[in-house]
């Protein structure tokens, strides 16, 4: 017999008389004459009730095993359920056991922390919190390339080793080989690398975009969606060393129609992710952060506010508040600031435009003020920045004056400069960060919580 998926059994129409449903128990509780198990198979939040009355062969046995967190195969039959929590019941005829729970499984009913949870990375897929997580993170993946694809954008595969730093923020994670001519561990412990594989030493990569920007110069609108790295120490809530990165890239788009597609982008997600995890999202609401799903609301009913990075560092002198890092035009926005700019000025996503020139990366492209570049981030409550992109800039002397700027060597970017020699045209991209997008729709709030096996500095166990 054919196994159904406990979602498909919650969603029937009408009663079944025989049906196969396999996954693990979450509770059990002992009654005179039957028990309740509630069977999990991660397939939606809510298990199914199932009911094993003693007179089932081996009763006590079975039920002593049927412990939390053991696997089980239950055949019987879907039948209304005369309690109050749910449509559906399974009156079991066959119970059994495939694999035993040892008493020391970690995940029994009572609420864990957060940072324990962090330690059983292996385990905590099967919490109802974490479940909820990675099936949001699931659809969210499905819904981006849904919305570049009705867009006609083509999803493009760009490099994870590279020899160029995207960002030029000095970030990157150095790829070389081992020592194939020593043992690969000395006695005192320490590892010897050759030298590099590839010619030049090469990187992990930070961004898709340049690689991306060459696939725009051909087929108009692409978009890149793959792991991305960060040599950044940086021990917050929303930085991780391994996290995931959307980029699309458009030619003949400017900053505008850039900024355009990032709000239509974020709205698509919110709004297809309340369809789609609709009760996922409801648990978030209740547990996690109360004011989710008014917030996601807003976020769909109301248009972002726009706001240059001029006008953002004014609103930020002008609000008398006492900065941990104050603030002046020329300087870097700290999230104490973005999130005042979203949360207490805006009170809604705000995408921020027009940045000093000195303080992003070398492929944006120059105002006529020759202060600033045609960059945008788009920061929304809760979080901050979720988003960073630009008009790139497309006239070959310019560039060429930023790369010296830069420090950048020509040599090292000459394919890069060939797109502006052989019919260049205007063209846009940003960057999403995957992460931060679950964090904005599920209220988690901290990125290590919606990362399967989460690389922050000092924490790789798996
Ligand atoms: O603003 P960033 O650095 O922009 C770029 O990398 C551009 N090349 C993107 C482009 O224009 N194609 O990064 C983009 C986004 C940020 O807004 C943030 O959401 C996320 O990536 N991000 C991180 N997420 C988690 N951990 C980190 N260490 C992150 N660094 C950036
Ligand atoms: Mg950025």
């Amino acid at each position: 017999m054919q196994r159904t998926l406990v979602k498909d059994a919650h969603n029937s129409t009408e009663p079944r008389d025989s049906i196969l449903l396999q996954g693990w128990v979450r509770t059990r509780r002992d009654s005179k004459t039957f028990s309740f198990v509630e069977l999990n198979d991660g397939s939606c939040l809510k298990g199914m009730q199932i009911i094993v009355q003693n007179t089932l062969p081996d009763y006590e046995a079975l039920m002593h095993k049927a412990g939390t967190g053991a696997s089980i195969s239950v055949g019987g039959k879907l039948v209304a359920s005369q309690g109050a929590g749910q449509k559906w019941e399974v009156q079991a005829d066959t119970f059994e056991i495939i694999g035993e729970a040892d008493a020391s499984y970690p995940l029994q009913k009572k609420g864990h922390t957060l940072e324990f949870l962090r330690e059983i990375a292996h385990l905590r897929p099967r919490s109802n919190l974490f479940g909820a997580v990675f099936r949001v993170r699931s659809r969210l993946a499905y819904a981006i390339h849904q919305f570049f694809q009705e867009r006609g954008y083509f999803y493009v595969h760009t490099p994870i080793i590279t020899a160029s730093d995207c960002e030029g923020a000095g970030e990157m994670f150095r790829v070389s080989t081992l020592d194939t001519d020593k043992p690969p561990r000395a006695e005192d412990g320490s590892v010897d690398f050759a030298s590099d594989f590839f010619a030049r030493q090469s990187f992990l990569t930070v961004s898709g975009q340049l690689e991306a920007e060459t696939f725009a110069c051909a087929l108009s609108n692409v978009y890149t969606f793959g792991p991305t790295f960060r040599a950044e120490n940086s021990n917050t809530s929303r930085h991780a060393a391994e996290f995931w990165m959307i980029e699309p890239e458009s030619a003949f788009l400017d900053l505008f129609g850039n900024m355009d597609l990032a709000e239509s982008f974020v709205k698509y997600l919110v709004a297809d992710v309340r369809e789609h995890c609709a009760a996922d999202l409801e648990f978030f609401g209740k547990f996690v952060d109360k004011e989710l799903n008014a917030r996601l609301d807003f976020v769909l009913q109301r248009p972002f506010q726009r706001c240059s990075y001029t006008e953002a560092i004014e609103i930020l002198e002008k609000s008398g508040r006492k900065w941990e890092h104050p603030v002046k035009w020329g300087d870097n926005m700290q999230s104490e600031h973005e999130r005042f700019l979203a949360e207490e000025h805006f009170k809604c996503p705000v995408t921020v435009y027009d940045y000093p020139k000195t303080l992003k990366p070398f492929y944006m492209r120059v105002n006529d003020d020759g202060k600033t570049v045609r960059a945008m981030d788009v920061l929304v409550p809760g979080i901050g920045e979720i988003i960073g992109g630009s008009q790139r800039e497309e006239r070959l002397d310019v560039l060429r004056e930023n790369m010296a700027a830069h420090g950048l060597a020509e040599k090292d970017y000459w394919w890069y400069l060939d797109l502006r020699k052989y019919g260049t045209v205007p063209h846009s991209g940003f960057g999403m960060g995957f992460e931060r997008m679950l964090m904005f729709v599920t209220g988690v709030a901290n990125i290590r919580d919606v990362i399967p096996f989460a690389r922050t500095p000092g924490s790789a166990d798996f």
